[in-house]
């Protein structure tokens, strides 16, 4: 299977590479891939920056956009992004780690007090060069970030009221080590896979719990077999929009720049549509499917993961980005 994936990918890579250097049409046509089901918001709002790059470039800058994990798993299509076998990516900040330490960070937990304050911290330039610019010797940069929701445990059946109940959970976390680490000081015992695998893992009771936002649920059926949802509010994780950075390179200082209006332009836009669906999915998961949400008091998870926190502010792979979010985030809360 992962043969003839492969086998797909190099020739649609060919393809793409015709038409970027084919100079009779003058249209570019750029792979984009992501893991999500087509009636997934990240995808729609993809879909907007797919129409939106048509728009600007006039139909000179074209997107094929492959969904639902058809070509990889998230470490996989990273992987795809860096040989320019597919041009565009979009990923979690989680999937980045184990490429670029800098996006650890965001798998901090309890980096960001509110969803709020996320949002108005990561739309700062300056948190954004900081990030995004970073990873041209990866093979890749960032273009823009898609509100990915606030994390939250759930559980197949086990109730929650202290991190304590954690204790021998089996835990599927994202392939980070920081998230590992944030499940091992809760007491859980982690076990990083790709999202792919998630709902089938559940199923066949090897994994008792996960963690996520609320379209996990119901977007990919996770509430058919996990029945409990607990507000942790452990972690707010964005998803990425990479880009292979010849193919950012290859193009013009205006072409470049419909790239970057066309996915901030989808950013802004994805936020509302995000937090419609939210609620869309808790209220289905909730009716449809029979997952109880749980408010849980916070402070012991938060107290329990403090030396892991505290652990970022002696990293030198992501201090720049550590002090800059933390004064981010104090200019923001001086704001309001
Ligand atoms: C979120 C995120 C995905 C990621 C998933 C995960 O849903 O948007 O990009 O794959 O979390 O937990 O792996």
């Amino acid at each position: 299977m992962r043969i003839f994936l492969l086998c797909i990918v190099s020739v649609l890579s060919l393809l793409a590479g015709c038409a970027q250097t084919s100079s009779s049409e003058d249209t570019k046509e750029f792979i984009l891939a992501h893991n999500q089901p087509t009636n997934h918001p990240i995808h729609e709002s993809l879909v907007d920056f797919q129409r939106l790059l048509d728009e600007k470039s006039d139909g000179k800058l074209k997107l094929r956009i492959y969904a639902n994990g058809q070509l990889g798993s998230e470490r996989e299509v990273i992987e795809m992004t860096q040989t320019n076998a597919v041009q565009f990516t979009k990923v979690s900040a989680s999937a980045l780690e184990s490429f670029s330490e800098a996006y650890s960070l965001f798998s901090m937990p309890y980096l960001f007090d509110s969803k709020e304050q996320f949002r108005d911290v990561m739309k700062m330039p300056e948190i954004q060069d900081a990030f995004y610019n970073k990873t041209e010797d990866n093979g890749f940069i960032g273009i823009t970030y898609y509100d990915a929701g606030v994390r939250n445990m759930y559980t197949k059946d086990r109730i929650l009221e202290t991190n304590e109940d954690m204790h021998g959970l089996k835990t599927r976390v994202q392939p980070s080590k920081t998230s590992v680490q944030m499940i091992e000081a809760l007491g859980g015992t982690p076990t990083p896979m790709g999202f792919g695998e998630v709902y089938t893992t559940l199923q066949s009771g090897l994994l008792d719990a996960a963690e996520n936002n609320e379209s996990a649920l119901t977007d990919n059926k996770h509430g058919e077999v996990a029945k409990h949802y607990f507000y942790t509010e452990h972690a707010i994780v964005p998803d990425i929009l990479i880009m292979n950075v010849e193919a950012y390179n290859q193009l013009s200082d205006e072409e470049q720049q419909w790239v970057r209006e066309a996915a901030a332009e989808s950013t802004a836009l994805h936020e509302p549509r995000w937090d419609e669906r939210m609620l869309e999915s808790r209220q289905i998961a909730e009716e449809e499917m029979g997952v109880t949400f749980h408010k849980i008091d916070k402070s012991n998870f938060m107290e329990a993961v403090r030396p892991l926190q505290e652990s970022f502010k002696e990293n030198e792979a992501t201090k720049e980005q550590y002090d800059l979010i933390m004064g981010a985030k104090e200019e923001n809360d001086e704001q309001d």
